[in-house]
């Protein structure tokens, strides 16, 4: 009952959606049919630094955006730069927080607060979120964007774009693409070969373009294969507009622009912020002159001002701010963030019996750092601190004392240690808050290194050393290194937890939440480890991606590495069993189903929840794959002894890799297995199928096809029979027929501009042009062929 009811009511709200668009269209039509050439054009930037054009004349109103992502920015007025005088908003915790979720459900609701938010301060597009995907542990940014894996990217994000948007305020998903350096930012050049562009590093944005349509897509600064994101045709029109549907505007990164008339005629709507009127006046004289057609910027302005008509329509007035509902629940958000990475000898829960002395070491506990540096910072509404928390809410009959450690002004201060050692042994457990320093982890600079600063190191290593009872617990917004990991029996990763994080950490700590947060990226043992440990932060203007499509687990997996923990990695207090995998059908075809489904049990003594991840693996391919690849994932919350059966909808998409020669996704025919896994190292259940594809791929001949790639097609092979019969009947065995020919694979390995050379010009070269064209309408459905090695390669 209820279902039909909510299915009555979205087909209803799409019912009158479509008429209210159809409404706006023609009001858009008549709006376009009164504008001046110049009117257009200023509509194509902004007006300050926050807001678009408006035009009195005509009642085109002007609309707010504001950064992003895990707070509200918003300057006292949309001509100032709002950096230390912004309007106090709540402060959750950033997205390298939010990813170790995993969870969809919770991230569509941090969307809807930061919507209510929005509306309560009058912004209408809030800059957010960041998809780009953690290349590098030395990204500058990575505390702002959500993790290594484009499913867990793009999942992540669209649920983050549904709930902002549900309450009638836009997102910017950015930073549209291939955005992963700091560096010269202005001007890099993302060096990256298509099918890992496509595979990596566009998949997030398009998850979050098909599955909840941001009103804008923000370009990026870097360029992308020697071209600027903010005036790539191919990006901007034909892949985001013509492919993925996207149905919003483009707007830049502030100050983004390098040429104005290119940025337009690649479909890129506005210049943000206003930068200067000789912009505009370049843009003029480029439609006066012909150089820029008028209908081009036509579709430009008309796509404008039906987001900016839509963005006023969903105005709504008085919205309450919940400034303490909103910090409450980013308490209950950030509860679900922190990653409990090691508990041995089950230091934590603290529980009171066991423990009567609580040292509190650390500056971090009194002085917390909640977010990172740059555009996205939040003023908070409020701000918790740990040591606060604990002596109100967990002091009760247990002694708290604190020691502040290290000087967050000084990294080498080493003055404090003995202090908090001393501290610690007169303690029955020992809370060594440490982590990065705001200054570490910066939008616009890239780290130089994983570690921490050497005092915080120095702090837990020496109170490890005395107290057996230690917890490292980390602050950080990115993976660092832990050369005390042996030394310290526990290590809770809290993040950048918002302006609520304290009470989260505490209740945590305590066992008033069961920690669920796992690795949405991989914590290495060293720098030298990292998948782009070569090609970072790049030289001379070009980085090279040059680990390819081998991102995160990809390159560990790949390179039998063993991380210092893995993705997908995150204890809890409880245990979990998983049992049972299905899969609906051990043959499918690429445009069936597959369901796998298995269950779960809470196999401890109290509640907890799971994150069962899903992984695929393509067993036999004609493209290198990774070992594996994260595809579906999903969070259970389970009562002791509980058991819930999940499943997971699989489909061609999902075992396809980018063929960048034919510009394509392809399924191939073949054998493949999923894993049900809780971390990428620690897979628990697995299953084999096979893959019929359906797909007919083209041959894509030319000059350097080589013979055995012709050979091994059924339609090509009677082409080469044709051409070249009397070298093919030199390699029949007596008796036999043509096509149980051995040709050597020395000879297999030609390609066909040497046909003439090998079959002593049977066939001549203006017959193989002949052939080439012949082939070219020849399609096959892709499987796994060995067209990389030649077998038994002899002479
Ligand atoms: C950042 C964006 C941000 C914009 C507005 C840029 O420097 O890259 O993420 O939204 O500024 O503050």
């Amino acid at each position: 009952m209820r279902l039909v009811g909510i299915l009555t009511f979205v087909f209803m709200a799409a019912l009158s959606l479509s008429a209210q668009d159809k409404e706006l269209e023609d009001k858009v039509n008549k709006l376009m049919s009164e504008l001046t050439l110049e009117e257009k054009v200023s509509l194509c930037s902004g007006r300050d630094d926050w807001s678009t054009e408006p035009i009195e004349r005509l009642d085109i109103p002007w609309i707010w955006m504001a950064d992003g992502p895990h707070g509200l920015r918003r300057a006292p007025a949309t001509n100032k730069a709002g950096y230390g005088d912004q309007h106090p908003a709540t402060c959750f915790p950033t997205a390298s927080a939010l990813s170790a979720t995993w969870d969809t459900d919770l991230i569509y609701k941090v969307g809807q607060a930061l919507g209510e938010e929005c509306q309560a301060l009058g912004v209408n597009v809030l800059l957010g979120p960041g998809v780009n995907i953690k290349r590098s542990v030395l990204g500058g940014r990575n505390f702002e964007y959500f993790t290594e894996d484009p499913i867990l990217s793009g999942e992540l994000g669209a649920a983050y774009i549904n709930g902002v948007q549900s309450q009638g305020v836009g997102t910017s998903l950015k930073h549209f693409v291939a955005n992963n350096v700091e560096t010269m930012r202005m001007f890099m050049n993302s060096d990256v070969d298509t099918r890992t562009l496509h595979e990596i590093y566009l998949t997030p944005f398009e998850i979050a373009v098909k599955k909840a349509q941001p009103w804008t897509v923000m370009a990026c600064y870097n360029r992308v294969q020697g071209e600027y994101g903010t005036q790539s045709p191919y990006l901007l029109t034909n892949l985001l507009k013509e492919e993925w549907g996207f149905e919003g505007i483009v707007i830049s990164d502030w100050f983004a622009v390098v040429d104005r008339v290119a940025a337009l005629k690649a479909g890129m709507h506005i210049e943000m912020p206003h930068v200067s009127s000789v912009n505009d006046e370049i843009l003029l004289k480029a439609v006066q002159e012909g150089e820029l057609d008028e209908a081009v910027l036509d579709n430009l302005v008309k796509e404008i001002l039906m987001v900016v008509l839509k963005a006023k329509s969903l105005d709504k007035e008085d919205v309450d701010q919940k400034e303490e509902e909103h910090h409450q629940f980013a308490r209950e958000v950030h509860g679900q963030a922190i990653t409990l990475l090691k508990n041995n000898k089950i230091v934590l829960p603290l529980s009171k019996d066991k423990y009567k002395k609580i040292a509190i070491i650390g500056e971090f506990a009194a002085n917390p750092r909640y977010q990172g540096n740059g555009s996205s910072e939040v003023k908070p509404t409020q701000l918790d601190n740990v040591l606060d928390i604990i002596k109100k809410e967990y002091g009760k009959g247990v002694k708290i004392s604190y020691a502040q450690g290290y000087n967050l002004k000084d990294d080498n201060d080493f003055t404090m240690i003995e202090e908090a050692v001393q501290l610690a042994k007169e303690s029955d457990v020992a809370l060594v808050f440490a982590g990065l320093p705001l200054h570490y982890e910066s939008e616009g600079i890239d780290r130089k290194h994983i570690d921490m600063p050497a005092a915080h190191n120095q702090l837990i290593a020496e109170v490890a050393k005395i107290q057996n009872n230690t917890v490292a617990v980390l602050t950080n917004g990115s993976a660092v290194a832990m050369p005390w990991i042996e030394q310290v029996p526990a290590v809770l990763e809290t993040w950048l937890g918002g302006q609520a994080g304290a009470g989260a950490v505490a209740d945590v700590l305590f066992g008033t939440v069961n920690p669920s947060g796992k690795l949405a990226e991989t914590f290495p043992v060293k720098l030298a480890d990292t998948p782009a440990a070569f090609d970072f932060p790049g030289e001379q203007g070009n980085v090279l991606y040059g680990e390819r499509i081998f991102v995160g687990y990809r390159y560990y997996d790949e390179k039998q590495i063993e991380p210092l923990f893995p993705f997908g990695h995150g204890l809890s207090y409880t245990t979990f069993d998983y049992s049972d995998i299905q899969l609906s059908a051990k043959k499918i075809s690429d445009k069936d189903a597959l369901v796998v489904s298995l269950k779960v049990k809470n196999t401890g003594a109290i509640a907890g929840k799971e994150t069962v991840q899903l992984y695929v693996s393509d067993l036999e391919s004609t493209l290198q794959r990774p070992e594996k690849e994260l595809k579906h994932f999903v969070k259970v919350e389970l009562q002791p002894g509980e058991t819930k059966e999940v499943s997971f909808e699989l489909s061609g998409r999902d075992f396809s890799y980018y063929d960048a020669k034919r510009d394509m996704w392809i399924a191939e025919s073949g054998s493949f297995e999923v894993m049900a896994a809780a971390s990428s190292r620690d897979i628990r259940l697995k299953a084999q199928f096979e893959l019929e594809s359906t797909q007919q791929v083209p041959m894509m001949v030319d000059k350097y096809t080589f013979a055995k790639e012709l050979w091994d097609n059924t339609e090509t092979r009677e082409l080469l029979k044709e051409y070249m019969p009397n070298w093919i009947n030199g390699w029949v065995p007596e008796g036999k027929t043509m096509d149980e020919a051995n040709i050597p694979g020395f000879f297999m390995e030609h390609p066909m501009i040497k046909f003439p050379y090998i079959t002593n010009n049977e066939i001549t070269h203006e017959q193989v042009n002949e052939l080439i064209e012949r082939c070219k309408n020849i399609t096959y459905a892709p499987s796994y062929r060995t067209f990389k090695e030649v077998e038994n390669v002899s002479f």
